[in-house]
């Protein structure tokens, strides 16, 4: 028998509910986590980013052996179903580890048609924000459409950087020329979030380089199932830049945030 979209929603929801429980246990003891750098030495990796995946992909295994899996931390899988998972066991490491609470569990599923499930957790504020392919976008249940806002002056834009110290300077010199050509900018420090948020209309758009598709891909599906667009544009800095937006500013935040021709 075949899962449907609903039901593969209802798993990553349950999933992302049991991990962001985990993260919840160890956010208590954050000041004793073991940590180490990986690409930089502003990109963490804590014990509960491992446990978080660790949980994640045994749970994946037991329910679905042969779909494949991508999770940040550890190797991928490649499966036979034709089904991949794509996971960030904890999204927001550095707010994880210093306390902010603003950091998620993101977990998406892709088809051969494309993304089929998205499922963004905030543990800190109880908000499961999940997507299943024509059926719209929820936040705790509840539907969710992104923003009307059609003005880019008016526009609340969100942001990252990337963990490469010339990438970040990049960036920044980047945000200089942005800054003032919108109402203000918001660095919240977990992607898939300030995607789950433009879904959600709290922000009108979003956009970073350099994304890993852990970080994106459970939020993308939230932004185009809430009457968004997500875009890959042309980049300052060389990796690819992910735009997304309510979609009456899409062409106008590409334009704003892709080298001049
Ligand atoms: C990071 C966060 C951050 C973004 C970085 C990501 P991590 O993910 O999403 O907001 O700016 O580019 O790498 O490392 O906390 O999972
Ligand atoms: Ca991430
Ligand atoms: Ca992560």
């Amino acid at each position: 028998m075949t899962s449907t979209s609903n039901e593969l929603a209802a798993f990553a929801a349950v999933l992302a509910r049991e991990a962001g429980e985990l993260l919840l246990e160890y956010q208590l003891k954050r000041h004793e986590l073991a940590t180490e750098t990986k690409s930089s030495p502003t990109d963490l990796v804590s014990t509960a980013d491992r446990a978080s995946e660790t949980l994640v992909r045994k749970r994946i295994n037991e329910r679905f052996p042969t779909d494949g899996i991508v999770g940040e931390e550890q190797e991928s899988r490649v499966g036979t179903s034709g089904r991949e998972w794509i996971v960030d066991p904890l999204d927001g490491t550095t707010n994880f580890l210093f306390g902010v609470p603003t950091w998620a569990v993101s977990i998406a599923c892709h088809d051969s048609t494309g993304p089929l499930v998205g499922c963004v957790l905030d543990p800190s504020r109880d908000e499961l924000f999940s997507a299943a392919r024509g059926e719209g976008s929820r936040l705790n249940g509840e539907l969710i459409a992104v923003s009307e806002r059609g003005n880019l002056a008016h526009a609340l834009i969100a942001t990252g950087f990337n963990y490469d110290g010339d990438m970040r300077r990049s960036q920044a010199a980047q945000l200089a020329t942005i800054i003032d050509q919108v109402r203000d900018v918001r660095r919240g420090g977990a992607a898939s979030l300030d995607l789950a948020w433009v879904a959600a209309g709290r922000v009108d758009g979003f956009y970073e380089a350099g994304l890993g598709p852990w970080d994106w891909a459970a939020g993308a599906l939230l932004v185009s199932e809430a009457g968004g667009t997500f875009a890959h544009a042309p980049s300052p800095h060389g990796p690819d830049q992910l735009v997304a937006t309510n979609g009456k500013l899409g062409a106008e935040l590409q334009r704003l945030v892709s080298p001049r021709k």
